[in-house]
Parts: C-alpha cells; sequence; structure tokens
C-alpha cells in the first residue's frame, strides 16, 4: 500500500495502455490529414478564454487521444491532487510543507489555508508592506543615508529570487518608473556586480537582497561585494543597517544576523517556494519599477488564471490541456524536448524562466512513493524569441534529427510597436508554425531542400501584454508544470538535485580541507587552476 495518496505509477492505468495504442496508429499519420479529416478542427482543437486563445490544432491529436489524456488525468487523480494543492495541505511530501502560492494573489474571500491555517492576514501585511517601501521610493520620500532619493535599485537574487522579478521587469518595461532604474545580480561572476556598481551613485543607490533562505552563496557574495562598496564610499560602519539596504527573505533572523535592520526586512512564508516567490515581498523591484498598482494587476491577472484552472472542465482548461499535450508528446511521441518561442522581445527572458519553473519542478525520476521511475518526466525546455530564433536554431526544427514540440507565444496587439513591425512579427509566428507542420517535398526538390515537417506546435495568442495577461500566462505555465508533475507521480515542490553541487563547492573551496576528498579529474582542474592563475 502506497503512503502517499497520491501515488499512483501513470503506466499501469488503462488510460497509458490506450494512449499507448493511439501513438502507434498515429505514427505515420501527417497532423495536416487531421485537418482534411475533420472541417471543424481550428474551433474544436482551441480554448478561448478572456483574452487567451491557444491553438493546439496542430499536434498530432485526435479527439480519442484527447479523451485519453482527460482518463489519464483522472486516473492519475488530478483532480483530488488539485484540490489538496489548493487547500495548502502539505503537497510537498520531502519537505512536509504546503505549496499554495496561488495565496500570494487570492483576496480574503477566496479563504486560502496552509495546513488548515487561514494566511490572508499574513499575506495582506506583506504586500502592505512591499506598497509603502514602493510607494515611498517612487515618489522619493525614501531616502539614502545622506539625504537622498533613490535613483537606482539593485536587485541580488539567484533562480528563484532572481528571475521571476527580472523577468517582470523586463516585460513590464513599458510602465516603468521615468527615473528608477533596476539593475538585477545574480551570478557569481564578479563582473557582473562590479561592472554595475561602477556606473552608479551610492548616495541614491537601494540593495535588495531577494533570498528565501538568506544563504545562498552566490547571493550572499554578492551581497557582501556591494555592502563593502557602500561601506567605502559612504563611510558607513554598518551599511546592512542603513536606508540603502532591504532584506526579502523566508529567514528573517539569517537576515537580522547580517545586520539588516528588522523594520527593512520584508518576509514570505516558508511554503512559497523559490521559483513561485515572484508573488511575494521577492516583487518588490517590480512593484517599485512597475509600481504597486500594475503589480497588483499582475497578482489579479494570474488569480484570473488560479480560478480558471481550479474550474473549467478539462476540455476548456488552458493549463490542463498544455500538460496534457506535452504529456503526450514527451511519453507517447517520444519528444523528449520542447521549444519555447515568444515573439516578444520583452519575453525573452521567459524561456529562461521556464527553464527553472519545468526543469528544476519536474525534473525528477523519483515517484512520491520514493520509487525510481521508468518514464520520461520533464523535457529539456529551451528557446528565444521569435523572429531572432528563426536565424539560429530554426533550421534544427525544420530539417534536424531531433523531434522537438514547439509552444509559440504571440501578442495580437502592441501598442509599444507599430503596425508595420507588427504584422511582420505576427506573420513570421504564423507563417512558422504551418512551414513546421507542412514541411516541403516536392518531388523534383534535391534532399536537403526537403523538409519533412509533422512537427507538433502549440500556438498562444493574447490580446496584449499587460500586467494582467503577464501575471496569467506565468500561473498558466506554473499550473501546467504541477498538472505534468501530479500525473507523473513526482514531487514538483523540491529540488534536492542540487545539493550535492552546492556541497561540493563549499568543500573544494575550504581551504583547511585536502582535496582527497574529490574526485581526481577535479583535483586536475584545481590544481591546473591554481597554477595558471595569475599574480
Ligand atoms: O539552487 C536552487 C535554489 O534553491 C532555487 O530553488 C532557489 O530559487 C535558488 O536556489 C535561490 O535560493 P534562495 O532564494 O534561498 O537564495
Amino acid at each position: 500500500m502506497a503512503n502517499n495518496h497520491f501515488d499512483v505509477n501513470p503506466t499501469t492505468l488503462p488510460a497509458w495502455q490506450e494512449l499507448t495504442k493511439h501513438a502507434s496508429l498515429l505514427k505515420e499519420k501527417r497532423i495536416e490529414t487531421l485537418f482534411a479529416e475533420n472541417k471543424l478542427r481550428n474551433s474544436n482543437f482551441s480554448i478561448k478564454h478572456k483574452g487567451f486563445l491557444l491553438d493546439y490544432s496542430k499536434n498530432l491529436v485526435t479527439e480519442e487521444v484527447l479523451l485519453s489524456l482527460f482518463s489519464l488525468a483522472d486516473q492519475a487523480l488530478l483532480k483530488d491532487h488539485t484540490a489538496a494543492f489548493f487547500a495548502g495541505e502539505k503537497i510537498n511530501t520531502s519537505e512536509k510543507k504546503s505549496a499554495v502560492h496561488m495565496a500570494l494573489r487570492g483576496h480574503k474571500k477566496d479563504n486560502y489555508r496552509s495546513e488548515g491555517e487561514l494566511i490572508y492576514g499574513q499575506i495582506a501585511y506583506s504586500l502592505s508592506k512591499v506598497k509603502d517601501i514602493s510607494s515611498k521610493v517612487r515618489n522619493g520620500t525614501w531616502l539614502g543615508s545622506t539625504g537622498r532619493a533613490i535613483t537606482d535599485v539593485i536587485h541580488i537574487g539567484v533562480g528563484g529570487s532572481d528571475l521571476g522579478p527580472r523577468m517582470a521587469c523586463q516585460a513590464l518595461r513599458a510602465h516603468a518608473h521615468e527615473s528608477i532604474n533596476i539593475h538585477f545580480i545574480s551570478n557569481a561572476d564578479g563582473s557582473e556586480i562590479l561592472a554595475t556598481i561602477k556606473t552608479l551613485d551610492p548616495e541614491t543607490t537601494l540593495v535588495i537582497i531577494a533570498s528565501k533562505s538568506f544563504s545562498t552563496l552566490e547571493t550572499m557574495l554578492n551581497a557582501d561585494t556591494t555592502m563593502r562598496w557602500l561601506q567605502k564610499s559612504l563611510g558607513l560602519k554598518n551599511p546592512q543597517s542603513s536606508t540603502h539596504v532591504i532584506a526579502v527573505t523566508a529567514n528573517k533572523q539569517k537576515a537580522a544576523s547580517y545586520g539588516i535592520d528588522p523594520s527593512r526586512t520584508l518576509e514570505f512564508e516558508e511554503w512559497v517556494g523559490g521559483r513561485f516567490s515572484l508573488w511575494s515581498s521577492v516583487g518588490l523591484s517590480v512593484s517599485i519599477y512597475i509600481g504597486h498598482d500594475n503589480f497588483t494587476h499582475m497578482l489579479d491577472g494570474a488569480r484570473e488564471m488560479d480560478i480558471h484552472f481550479n474550474t473549467a472542465p478539462y476540455e476548456h482548461n488552458l493549463p490542463v490541456m498544455l500538460a496534457l499535450i506535452s504529456i503526450w508528446n514527451n511519453n507517447f511521441l517520444n519528444a523528449h524536448t520542447c521549444a519555447v518561442i515568444p515573439y516578444c522581445e520583452r519575453l525573452s527572458l521567459f524561456p529562461a524562466y521556464l527553464q527553472q519553473l519545468e526543469m528544476e519542478s519536474n525534473g525528477k525520476s523519483v515517484s512520491l512513493n520514493n520509487e525510481s521511475l521508468e518514464y520520461a518526466t520533464s523535457p529539456i525546455i529551451w528557446g528565444k524569441t521569435g523572429s531572432d530564433a528563426q536565424h539560429a536554431f530554426f533550421q534544427l526544427l525544420h530539417q534536424g534529427s531531433h523531434f522537438v514540440p514547439v509552444n509559440f507565444i504571440g501578442f495580437i496587439n502592441d501598442k509599444t510597436s507599430n503596425k508595420k513591425h507588427h504584422d511582420f512579427l505576427l506573420g513570421n509566428l504564423i507563417a512558422q508554425s504551418s512551414a513546421l507542420m507542412i514541411g516541403r517535398s516536392n518531388e523534383e526538390l534535391p534532399m536537403y531542400q526537403k523538409q519533412p515537417g509533422n512537427n507538433p506546435s502549440n500556438t498562444l495568442l493574447i490580446d496584449e501584454l499587460t500586467p494582467s495577461s503577464f501575471g496569467a500566462l506565468i500561473a498558466l505555465y506554473e499550473h501546467k508544470t504541477f498538472i505534468q508533475g501530479s500525473i507523473w507521480n513526482i514531487n514538483s515542490f523540491d529540488q534536492w538535485g542540487v545539493e550535492l553541487g552546492k556541497k561540493m563547492t563549499e568543500n573544494l573551496l575550504d581551504t583547511n580541507k585536502s582535496l582527497e576528498f574529490i574526485d581526481t579529474s577535479a583535483q586536475y582542474l584545481s590544481l591546473y587552476i591554481k597554477e595558471h592563475t595569475s599574480s
């Protein structure tokens, strides 16, 4: 008997066997012929919801495949698991925590709980602190140690404490404050932070140190360097305790022992996973950059998507459909990679963001019941904005030897562009998805010009990139990730795989430890670096 009541091996389910049969029958089929067989395929294989259109017709799926995918979701207990997710049960089993980040964008009436406790009060309090600081920084009343207003914010964090806010600021830069600049520092590469501080005036700089654990080595390294700069340039003994520094963390003790004034420490809860923390106080930089009203619109857009996911039937449910099609491609058509191509330069960080969201969540090989899995889980997610990507790696999509489904994303209206550019951009999106499906096979063409086609893709068209639609887009992919993890029977909310590398770096850098504990290749490389380091 399984210890975890959601533990279901999907490969043992009748729907899995049905899908295996469908896949073997459909393997030789062309996607275009499915259009010829069903004149209503465009409308039957698409979902419209509040300014979003998901067209999934260009996949090798039939109505029978969809029904079996829905059965798979049911037999894998998706509805029960979703109910537990929204109810704030401890679905992060290895860390014994809930993962109810939807509560961060919830309203009081949504009555979100974590492990039974109502949590709206603490979330509203944290948000009010974000609003207060953001308004003061934006209206020039948050002053540095010499009495000057803030012109530059350095957000220091990594992974989930960086990617979400960094992407949001870039995506929503049309709403940026006209005289506050934002700089994101995540990499341990000193060249980044050193080049950044060189250009800044410390008197007018605010440093936000965002780290759930407040102990991530990269973040603390960048924070230390920045503190030394503030200390030296402003003559402050303890810059950490000045108005130049704010901590955002779930570990207020660590922030306090780093010297940050508790009144300038914004907290979020342990049940907020790092990669889901954009909606928490980690979003302070976003609120400062685009204004708190816009930040609230972003939360509201995400909340709309939460409601949609939790209430819409499978056939009209955007995240369910995206997740099930991804499982179909991954587990039944053996496409173990997936390209994401947003036709919008402001979403250039979206592929990187999704890499963390999907691959850190679902890059697992152990079941909820702690047994090793014999089927594929997260595909490798990668991508770049179109049209640039077309001139970089689309050759491989059109004629390469790997089978790569594509997710195209486009915005129908763009007030920041003009008609000429925008028509061209969207024309490219449509043409590429069509070329990938149809291919080119005229008899008279030489082999090197032929393109096999039959490459599946989804097209997500959104009315416009706004704070609200951006929030909904991110929540859509969060839920897609949850659904996939749920059907793959894994815990999408831990990340034990990153521990070993962190530990080994600590050991390697500990000068008191001999290098004998490490493998001979690592010893050789360390020695080589030592011998070739110029003094
Ligand atoms: O190394 C992975 C990770 O733990 C991510 O899950 C997390 O978002 C990131 O590091 C940063 O962690 P923290 O916010 O605790 O600094």
